[in-house]
């Protein structure tokens, strides 16, 4: 593995921009190449069996392409793909997921404590974040929704208004998830409604997104394994496996900036 390679990044869609964003924050160096599986999402409601091919499909682009590293920018293939990649990619490159960067901070955080999750379907019904967090053996007693209208809601350019307002106050008020300290945003989509969550609960519950913890973690790793860029290395690219204009007009939410993005299609 060679330091100067890029980091490969892919989502089911382009919510996982919002976790490249983060990476570019705090790794100017480093160039990515972003996968956006737009032919198949949302990958929430898919089966296991469906979101671990796509997954494999596109680390094989991401291979090719010469990357050191695999960011799972997907809650939902995170929980479905993650070791089974893990073993697929072996040796060539190191694999990561946005679940182990907050279950690590939360482990660190919030031992005791009570904390809410929601997420998509696929991600809620796998129980990894569960799993996870109970392997721990921190006391932490996870309470977890699955909140589905969130990713389209979001994708539709509904956030920060009344009716988003709306979506999120009847999901949040759900008793399953009362009395809660912090909340994990499962979804690499939520950060765009981070702040209505913040508000929902009057500041009074620590609102947690991968973002940012998945790329300080990222930064970590690839410092201990000698593999942080030591100079500006190359361009970034933003491949997508369906191409529309409206895709490419919503980049600009989620990464903050408009990229150009290019069609490559995961089966001829
Ligand atoms: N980005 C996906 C996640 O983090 C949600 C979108 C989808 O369902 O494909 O779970």
């Amino acid at each position: 593995m060679d330091a100067s390679k890029p980091i490969g990044i892919f989502d089911s869609g382009i919510g996982g921009l919002t976790v490249a964003h983060a990476i570019k924050t705090r790794l100017p160096n480093e160039s990515i190449i972003y996968f956006g599986d737009t032919a198949h999402l949302p990958y929430g409601d898919k089966s296991e069996a469906a979101v671990q091919a796509y997954s494999v499909k596109i680390a094989d682009v991401l291979l090719q392409k010469g990357c050191k590293v695999i960011v799972i920018a997907c809650n939902s293939a995170s929980s479905a793909a993650y070791e089974l990649l893990k073993e697929y990619v072996g040796k060539k490159a190191l694999v990561v997921n946005v679940i182990d960067p907050m279950v690590e901070y939360v482990g660190i955080h919030y031992r005791n404590a009570r904390i809410g999750l929601i997420g998509t379907r696929r991600t809620i019904d796998s129980h990894v974040y569960q799993d996870k967090i109970s392997e721990l053996d921190q006391q932490i007693e996870l309470c977890s929704l699955p909140t589905p209208l969130l990713v389209p809601m979001i994708e539709e350019g509904f956030f920060n208004n009344r009716i988003s307002d709306e979506i999120i106050e009847a999901y949040l008020g759900d008793p399953v998830i009362s009395d809660i300290e912090a909340i994990i945003l499962g979804c690499t989509h939520y950060p765009l409604i981070r702040k209505q969550v913040v508000a929902y609960y009057n500041e009074k519950v620590h609102v947690l997104d991968s973002s940012d913890i998945t790329a300080v973690y990222l930064k970590d790793l690839l410092e201990a394994n000698h593999l942080l860029s030591a100079e500006q290395s190359g361009d970034d690219v933003f491949l997508v496996s369906d191409y529309t204009r409206s895709f490419e007009a919503s980049t600009k939410l989620f990464f903050r900036e408009r990229v150009e993005l290019i069609k490559y299609a995961l089966w001829e």
